[in-house]
């Protein structure tokens, strides 16, 4: 059956070629052994029709049976060799491909997780994910079979013409030149069936993306009743893809039976004039076999050829992409500066291997940041956190709070100015190491596939299960767990969705206290927690971060009261500073906000 081949081209097949170069360029011992099994493979078929001629006319028009058995023998051993070759090579080709690809999706992965968060802002998640899904298959079945088939297809097709001009010049010139109006049909209804092709991948593609986004949001369109406009949608897709795909599989409907006939014309063409040429003694009765056999024979080669091709480039394609992805900047880890703990506790080894205790003074100088150039979300932010402090970002959405949070671990790096860790330029401190001493608990809970006990202890993968329960206790969220039937073995699954959002939100707490840092931020990580819950997890909280740095990002300015200093942030600058009762007493934007919530309490309550 002849399958819809993808028509895609890259852009750059010498760059494409590179990814696919340097993973063969491993296996290449192999590779060459398969290339060799293909060839033998190959040349066992030419030869086994070839040697049809010596058999009729040396042994079955002579009459000599026993000669004849002996000669089936050896044709028989030629056939047996090309098995066992073509056995050899498609076995080793699996195992081959299947270790490449195995180290093209490892090497992706391991790139992926070195790129910066501003790689994955510019791109949507399927995006990525189809460069380990359909990319990776691309280049799965390029190898799996492409490479084989196009060795052998290549060998057979120029092994026939070879044998076929040396045995009737003549008559090949006839049978060529209708192989050629044979392959023009194949490249021109393969033309046409492959721009429908990608119309049809254009709709599948829209399908798709339709269909996650109305399956993970199907409570919103339960909520505004939007169930049968979605289904219209999705039919009025859903059609236009039954019409693409109707047409793709017309033209290579008509490409099947068309190359069939077309061989078997051929052949009955061939049989014709061999027969006259048979008659007027211009060929033998022995060659005039293998050739029928030959015609037979070759119109599937060329079929495949032409089809491998395209499999080919779109492998190439696909690894273009991946290419792409590989050459990506990374992070920027120049930093020398290491965390250790020492017998006082953490300390800062500076490249100089001078040894600076921890203190957890988190300084601001100047901050200018944008996520697209020109574009500055920070506009100059001047702060410090000195150790033990509990500092309040507090200013309304979207004033760039979450961002000084996300720079304090360089999620992002500053456009200008600096932040300082204890003296030390964040960029000079080894990226993990300053990782490490910063936990974050993000405004986004996300929980992984696994049991509570396993999320809490993502944050200190060493943590026993005392440690565990330790950190959920602080985090208040012990009791709630005990409650649930498998208590801290119970699964989470699909981002805790078995939970409440309040739930995640304590587990992810727990989690960051499980990692026992020296400075922890909160972004807005008790925002859908009860007021009671919240007082006794700050409890907790001033518990865990006695003597360390603490900047809380909270939306109830409520829980922020006793912060040691609260900075109002507004449109990324700060307006205002200073403790609660100072920023009341000025009357200023924080007074406005605190007793806005108030009143809005009010009117709610
Ligand atoms: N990843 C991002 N890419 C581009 N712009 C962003 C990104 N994250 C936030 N922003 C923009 O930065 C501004 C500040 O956002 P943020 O710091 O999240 O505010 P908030 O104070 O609510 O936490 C907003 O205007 C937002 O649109
Ligand atoms: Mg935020």
């Amino acid at each position: 059956m002849m399958k819809m081949t993808p028509r895609e081209r890259p852009r750059d097949i010498r760059k494409a070629l590179k990814l696919l170069r340097r993973h063969m360029r491993r296996h290449a011992g192999p590779l060459a052994l398969i290339a060799l099994l293909v060839v033998v493979s190959a040349s066992a078929n030419v030869y086994g029709t070839y040697l049809l001629k010596p058999a009729v006319n040396d042994y079955i028009l002579p009459g000599d049976l026993a000669g004849l058995l002996k000669f089936l023998m050896f044709m028989g051993a030629v056939y047996a060799a090309g098995v066992a070759a073509s056995f050899g090579y498609s076995q080793l080709m699996v195992r081959v491909a299947q270790k490449i690809v195995r180290e093209i999706r490892d090497e992706l992965f391991s790139k992926v997780q070195k790129l910066p968060l501003r790689f994955f802002d510019a791109r949507t998640h399927g995006e990525l994910m189809s460069r380990f899904t359909s990319d990776i298959d691309t280049i799965s079945e390029a190898f799996n079979n492409s490479f084989t088939v196009l060795i052998h297809s290549f060998v057979v097709i120029t092994g026939t013409v070879a044998v076929m001009v040396r045995l009737n010049a003549l008559l090949s010139a006839i049978v060529l030149a209708v192989f050629l109006g044979m392959a023009f049909v194949i490249r021109y209804s393969g033309r046409k069936s492959h721009a429908h092709f990608s119309q049809q991948q254009r709709h599948m593609g829209s399908l798709n993306g339709f269909l996650e986004e109305m399956v993970e949001g199907q409570k919103v369109v339960k909520v505004f009743n939007h169930e049968d406009s979605a289904f219209r949608e999705f039919q009025s897709r859903n059609a236009r893809l039954k019409k693409a795909a109707a047409s793709a599989m017309t033209y290579s409907g008509i490409l099947i039976p068309l190359v069939v006939s077309i061989s078997y014309f051929n052949y009955a063409l061939t049989a014709c004039i061999g027969a006259f040429f048979a008659i007027s003694g211009m060929i033998d009765l022995g060659a005039l076999t293998s050739y029928l056999v030959y015609v037979r024979q070759t119109a599937m080669p060329i079929n495949q050829f032409s089809q491998q091709a395209n499999f080919i480039l779109a492998a190439l394609s696909g690894a273009e992409r991946i290419f792409e992805i590989m050459e990506e900047p990374e992070e920027v880890d120049r930093g020398k500066a290491t965390l250790e703990r020492t017998a006082e506790g953490w300390a800062w080894r500076k490249p100089d291997s001078e040894i600076v205790p921890f203190r957890g003074d988190v300084r601001f100088h100047g901050v200018v940041f944008g996520y697209q150039p020109g574009h500055p979300i920070l506009k100059g932010i001047d702060l410090y956190a000195k150790p033990g402090q509990k500092i309040a970002l507090v200013g309304s959405t979207g004033a760039g709070k979450t961002t000084i949070a996300n720079l304090i671990n360089r999620f992002y790096d500053v456009t200008a100015g600096s932040i300082t860790y204890d003296g030390i330029d964040v960029r000079d401190i080894a990226l993990n190491d300053l990782r490490r001493s910063v936990a974050v608990v993000l405004q986004d809970t996300n929980l992984f596939t696994g049991t509570i006990a396993e999320n809490i202890a993502y944050g200190n993968p060493g943590a026993d299960r005392e440690q565990i329960v330790h950190a959920a206790q602080l985090a208040n969220a012990d009791s709630f767990i005990q409650r649930l039937p498998d208590g801290y073995d119970t699964m989470l699954t699909g981002n805790g969705a078995n939970l409440s959002q309040g739930q995640r939100q304590l587990i992810s707490i727990a989690r960051a206290a499980a990692s026992d840092p020296p400075v922890l931020i909160l972004d807005e990580a008790t925002s859908s927690v009860d007021t009671h819950t919240e007082k006794l997890i700050e409890a907790g909280m001033d518990r865990l971060m006695e003597n360390r740095t603490v900047f809380v990002i909270a939306h109830r300015l409520s829980t922020v009261r006793n912060a040691k200093a609260i900075l109002v942030l507004e449109d990324g600058a700060i307006l205002e500073r200073g403790s609660h009762e100072e920023l009341l007493g000025q009357g200023g934007r924080y007074a406005e906000l605190y007793t806005g919530q108030f009143e809005g309490m009010s009117i709610a309550g």
